[in-house]
């Protein structure tokens, strides 16, 4: 049995797995490992609403297991030495340079965890790939670890993480499936074993998946792939619906009740954000590529391109029903983060409509419950596209969501934060330039409640 879990990266998925792990196996010591000692200060704040990331429900089972016999620390040596199974859960960005750039997942630091496992370890340890990989990744890892030349002995297992933020502690309470994927050799199926006797504490064991580890990697990214491109797929209709009179909601509800379709992710929207729908879809595609598969690489690469479309089309909408001008206006955005529940703002599609309009010489202005003018910026600034003085001049971030509609010519809902649908709006009204537009991203509002009060009410896909 393991007694001693160390996980690398204590970030959206490290923090909240490792938590529920503890929790739940209160046997096992876990210890979360990071690099970042702001992160690791911040999920050992003695005011445990302080954790680092946002995620409903966490802070309490944090609060339950912390000290007792779950530990956030910087020191990854330490904890690679003392466990017997070490989770890699760090991130794996799309590369920004040289070979892959713009596709492939940047591996560096899943290298890097390797390399410090290999210096580091004195006895036989089980590596658990935790972050999403490219398929066969773990022959690399093995490479690595299998050259250090001390006789310290290797299983590499393969276990992606299927939660979504904003849901994530009832996702891993409750998962639809673990999955998990090892070697075919005995000692292979042994740490398996000792994988599926850790999740055993909590989730049936009719969920919990085995297989091998070239499925299991390759199966998060196609679990990926499909989730985004039912998004598209959406989206895609809503333009076509905006065009026919048909009501985009209306067709998903059709469709949904088709037990083979299902009713889930058919939210058409401003278009899907996050850190790894698009990273995974474009890994996916430059992996098809370097095995020459051009027509697989295509279909998949179309998602992205309808995301992408889908995202500039609600800003360029919102330009074309302004009078064809939105220069010097005030925009008010509702929501930042790329989904309510969450603090995470990594791809959001607020962050794209907002450099659309701010090319316009727009002035925004944005409330977000959950993210703060610092990180607003600095998503901004990460853009190659803008530059930091524009940026300051062109935004502003308020705490108050009356404060940021006031004067405004057009509300933008960018997230479908549930607190957005018990405003007083005909206050909202009252305070703004007419006539008052809305644009709904997210399909969140009361169309005909609005359009009594007077607002010009335009959602995505009707
Ligand atoms: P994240 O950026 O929030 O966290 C990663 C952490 O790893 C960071 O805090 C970073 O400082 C740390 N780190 C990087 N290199 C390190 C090193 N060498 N030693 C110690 N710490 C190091 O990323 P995330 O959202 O948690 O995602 C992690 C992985 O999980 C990715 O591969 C992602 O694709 C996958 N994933 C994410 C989600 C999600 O909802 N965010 C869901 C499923 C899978
Ligand atoms: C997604 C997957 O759902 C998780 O299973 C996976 O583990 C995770 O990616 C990952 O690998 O990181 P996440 O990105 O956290 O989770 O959130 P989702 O609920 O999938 O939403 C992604 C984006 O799609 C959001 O911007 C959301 O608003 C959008 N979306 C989702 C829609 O526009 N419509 C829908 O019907 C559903």
């Amino acid at each position: 049995m393991i007694k001693n879990i160390c996980c690398i990266g204590a970030g959206y998925v490290g923090g909240p797995t490792m938590a529920i792990i503890a929790q739940k196996c209160p046997n096992i010591k876990v210890t979360v490992v990071d690099l970042n000692e702001e992160r690791i200060a911040a999920w050992n704040d003695a005011d445990v609403s302080n954790i680092p990331i946002y995620e409903p429900g966490l802070s309490e089972i944090v609060a339950e297991s912390r000290g007792r016999n779950l530990f956030f620390s910087t020191e990854v040596d330490k904890a690679i030495d003392e466990a017997e199974m070490i989770f890699i859960s760090v991130n794996t960005p799309t590369k920004t340079y040289g070979v892959g750039k713009g596709m492939a997942a940047d591996l560096k630091y899943i290298e890097l965890c390797a390399r410090q496992i290999a210096r580091v370890a004195k006895t036989n340890k089980i590596v658990v790939e935790k972050s999403t990989l490219p398929v066969r990744t773990a022959s690399a890892i093995k490479d690595i670890l299998d050259h250090t030349g001390n006789g310290v002995k290797f299983q590499i297992l393969s276990n992606p993480e299927f939660l979504a933020e904003g849901t994530a502690v009832e996702d891993l309470l409750a998962p639809d499936r673990v999955l998990i994927g090892g070697d075919s050799s005995n000692e292979g199926q042994q740490a398996v074993q000792l994988l599926v006797d850790v999740y055993s504490n909590w989730v049936p064991k009719d969920k919990i998946l085995t297989t091998n580890v070239w499925s299991s990697e390759l199966s998060k990214l196609t679990a990926n792939a499909f989730l985004a491109q039912r998004v598209s797929s959406i989206n895609a209709m809503s333009e076509l619906c905006e065009k026919t009179g048909a009501d985009v909601n209306e067709v998903a509800k059709a469709i949904g009740m088709d037990s083979r379709i299902g009713s889930k992710f058919l939210k058409s929207s401003v278009g899907f954000g996050g850190s790894c729908f698009q990273k995974d879809i474009l890994n996916l595609v430059y992996i098809a590529q370097s095995y020459g598969l051009n027509e697989v690489a295509d279909y998949w690469e179309q998602v992205i391109i309808m995301n992408d479309h889908q995202k500039r089309r609600f800003a360029k909408n919102i330009i074309k029903t302004l009078y064809n001008t939105v220069s010097g206006k005030k925009i008010a955005f509702l929501g930042w983060a790329f989904k309510k529940d969450t603090n995470d703002t990594r791809e959001s599609a607020a962050i794209y409509v907002a450099d659309y309009l701010l090319s316009e010489q727009a002035k925004i202005s944005v409330y977000d419950p959950k993210v703060n003018e610092k990180q607003i910026l600095f998503d901004l600034d990460y853009l190659e596209s803008r530059n930091e003085s524009d940026n300051k001049s062109g935004v502003s971030v308020l705490e108050n969501p009356y404060k940021v509609c006031e004067n405004a010519h057009a509300i933008a809902v960018l997230t479908e934060w549930d607190e957005f649908k018990t405003y007083d709006w005909q206050k909202i009204y009252d305070s703004m330039l007419k006539p008052a537009f809305i644009f709904d991203g997210r399909n969140l509002l009361n169309k005909e409640k609005l359009e009594k009060i007077g607002f010009v009410y335009q959602s995505i896909g009707s």
